[in-house]
């Protein structure tokens, strides 16, 4: 099955990433720069006419929670595979906080089987760091599960002491993979549920100070010099922990982080007293997201992940202190960052591109293209179109989910086609 892709600037990745105009094939799972002498005696089971497109290497998402098994009203493998798709992500990594925990090969085949019947895009679960997923119950069996997992890690519960941690380290070093850690310490919470910063104290919420999440990362960085594991930070939102991260970088530890759009995006500020604009970490400051735009910037923050949360309606409904933590992403991730950060000049599109596709593919070594101009890639592509407005209306989401504080938002650029391995998952001419 050949599949003529014509006419549109597509990603190169050398050394900083560019634009060139190529017509590309696919040639069954494959991809490769088409020459025209090809394309004269080629005959094509396909041709499409992408002019004023960018194709691009399909998004990875390293941070989804797709809920199955356990909680499949909230969304399910195919449904949250399908926001991946229409959101131009190829490969997405699922969080283990759902039931049976994957804590050990027998609960985490539960989900691989249901992957394998329903996953619309590539899916590389997590398993768990501990045997509840809780951050605090014993070691999980690390060794049964490493084979089939992108890594551990016990999102949405920070692991509450270094001892266990430095266990956790030990162990996934021994195996080759990295611990993704939630963090934050659960004894610094009391009870908050928004940033502990001047919208909380102006309307009489209990407040999440940034300290519960920077004393774990600062714990963090000694243990993985100290156990040489590899680390990765999930979803950054304080300027202490970009500063932390920037001096460990620069000390030689293998540290990686990504943060959310709406980190980069909104502020403390910016809430609601609706359950769309809570989220774990919370909305902080200016001053955060100022650091955050900063990390971005001078490389100290990787990748950028969207912690795509789905919740039911119901959980959702119920005011800023009583509904559950947890926005959805996948279907906006894009048009926000190129509406917010590209479109205004503070990231050039290429840097988006590194850091949703390139970055987070090479730092977990995963299948799937860094550029568009390498020969025989596996063809695991997004189409982009940067020029289409449209208007953010979560009833039309692919996700179970509702819950997005950029509902209504008007926002220019959008994935219009994805391909994972040459199969067509997503058109929107
Ligand atoms: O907002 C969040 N929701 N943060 C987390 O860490 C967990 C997630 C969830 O599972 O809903």
């Amino acid at each position: 099955m050949k599949t003529l892709l014509k006419g549109a600037q597509v990603f190169a990745n050398k050394g900083k990433g560019q634009f060139v105009k190529k017509d590309l094939l696919i040639d069954g799972d494959k991809l490769s720069v088409s020459s025209p002498d090809e394309q004269n005696s080629c005959l094509y089971d396909g041709l499409f006419d992408f002019r004023d497109k960018f194709i691009i290497p399909g998004f990875v998402d390293v941070h989804v929670h797709l809920r199955e098994p356990g909680f499949f009203y909230k969304e399910t493998i195919k449904t949250g595979t399908l926001a991946g798709a229409h959101g131009g992500y190829t490969t997405v990594c699922p969080m283990p906080n759902v039931k049976p925990a994957p804590s050990d090969f027998a609960n985490l085949k539960v989900q691989l089987d249901i992957i394998d019947r329903d996953a619309i895009i590539k899916v590389i679960p997590y398993g768990t760091i501990t045997r509840e997923g809780d951050g605090r119950s014993e070691l999980a069996d690390m060794k049964g599960t490493a084979p089939y997992v992108i890594g551990f890690s016990d999102d949405g519960r920070g692991v509450q002491t270094g001892e266990l941690m430095e266990e956790a380290m030990k162990l996934a070093k021994s195996l080759d993979k990295p611990i993704v850690a939630h963090c934050e310490d659960e004894s610094l919470l009391e009870g908050g549920y928004i940033h502990r910063g001047q919208y909380c104290s102006l309307h009489g919420h209990k407040g999440i100070s940034s300290e519960s999440e920077w004393v774990q990362v600062a714990r963090d960085v000694e243990l993985a010099a100290k156990t040489g594991c590899k680390y990765h930070v999930c979803h950054i939102s304080t300027k202490e922990t970009v500063d932390i991260i920037r001096q460990a970088k620069k000390s030689g530890v293998d540290v990686s982080c990504e943060t959310g759009p709406h980190y980069l995006i909104l502020t403390d500020m910016d809430i609601k007293e609706e359950g769309r604009f809570k989220m774990n970490p919370p909305l902080r400051s200016m001053e955060d997201r100022e650091a955050l735009i900063e990390g971005i910037k001078d490389g100290t923050i990787d990748m950028i992940a969207t912690d795509h949360a789905p919740h039911f309606k119901e959980e959702k409904t119920k005011g800023l202190e009583k509904s559950a933590f947890g926005i959805v992403g996948l279907e906006t991730a894009f048009a926000l960052l190129n509406t917010h950060l590209v479109n205004k000049g503070i990231i050039k599109i290429e840097d988006l591109i590194t850091l949703m596709s390139v970055n987070p593919r090479k730092r977990f070594g995963l299948d799937g293209p860094l550029s568009m101009t390498e020969d025989e890639n596996l063809c695991d592509i997004t189409v982009l179109d940067l020029g289409r407005e449209w208007t953010v209306n979560s009833e039309n989401f692919m996700t179970k989910g509702r819950a997005t504080p950029f509902d209504g938002w008007t926002l220019i650029g959008k994935p219009v086609a994805t391909f994972v391995d040459g199969r067509l998952k997503f058109l929107e001419l």
